[in-house]
């Protein structure tokens, strides 16, 4: 692999461009991009070009860039979440017009819940997950499922990382969120009620592949005093039944 002078391989200064790239930051200069991942500017403007060419990357009228189409393209084409995500969308479907409420599936990535897909309702209250987009596992209802199920080193991880205190009722200490993530194991699902944020509830159960592994976590996001019980017998519905066709595909 190609080094530069500092010692990085092209392959790293590429992911450190792509990184530069956020939910909320999705159109940047060269320049800015350059003194995000901390390039010159002719580095950042010679790696963005060469990008462009290559499709990865896209440019407006304006000079200005975004990840493009053929990375989204390369990225889906045949990936574990998209087939997932297929998998679970009839039933996410099936749980939306019985709830009524936000559905979302995420999958356990570096320590954080990734979101693969969302599905709206109109009139469905306040949700701050986006597709694409990540949550901490401790403070939200799909994350303590995922972390309830994590690999043990993941979770001694987490566990012994400071715990940041997103809302007022967000577990942060590490015993009580173990005896909570037993919880979740033992029951099946998990209720989180202002964990992420004060007015709503995230309700959210395990979903697993054939084998009985969990792969994913599929939730949704209630009004804070709504009842759970419906929305949970939804989700476990859903859950057998994603599983049950990811056996088929
Ligand atoms: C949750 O999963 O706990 C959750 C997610 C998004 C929200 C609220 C709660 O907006």
């Amino acid at each position: 692999m190609a080094n530069s002078p500092s010692g990085d391989s092209s392959i790293d200064r590429i992911v450190r461009v792509l990184e530069t790239f956020t939910i909320d930051r999705t159109v940047q200069t060269a320049s800015e991009i350059g003194r995000r991942a901390g390039f010159p500017s002719s580095t950042a403007h010679r790696l963005v070009d060469a990008l462009v060419e290559a499709g990865l990357l896209e440019r407006d009228d304006d000079h200005r860039v975004s990840l493009g189409m053929r990375l989204w393209e390369l990225a889906l084409r045949g990936s574990r979440a998209l087939r997932l995500r297929q998998v679970a969308l009839p039933h996410m479907e099936r749980v939306q017009a019985r709830i009524r409420e936000h559905t979302q599936l995420a999958a356990l990535e570096q320590d954080s819940a990734l979101f693969l897909e969302r599905l709206s309702h109109p009139g469905a209250g306040a949700n701050i997950t986006r597709i694409a987009g990540r949550l901490p596992l401790h403070a939200s209802s799909s994350g303590l499922v995922l972390l309830a199920h994590a690999p043990d080193d993941v979770r001694e991880r987490v566990l012994a990382a400071p715990l940041p205190q997103v809302a007022k009722e967000t577990v942060t200490d590490a015993a009580a969120l173990r005896r909570l993530l037993a919880r979740v194991r033992r029951d099946g699902y998990v209720v989180a009620r202002g964990s992420i944020e004060a007015v709503s509830t995230g309700v959210a159960v395990p979903v697993r592949d054939r084998t009985g592994d969990v792969i994913a976590a599929l939730s949704v996001v209630l009004p804070r005093d709504a009842p759970t019980e419906q929305a949970i017998a939804a989700l476990l519905q859903a859950s057998r039944g994603i599983r049950s066709d990811l056996s088929e595909y």
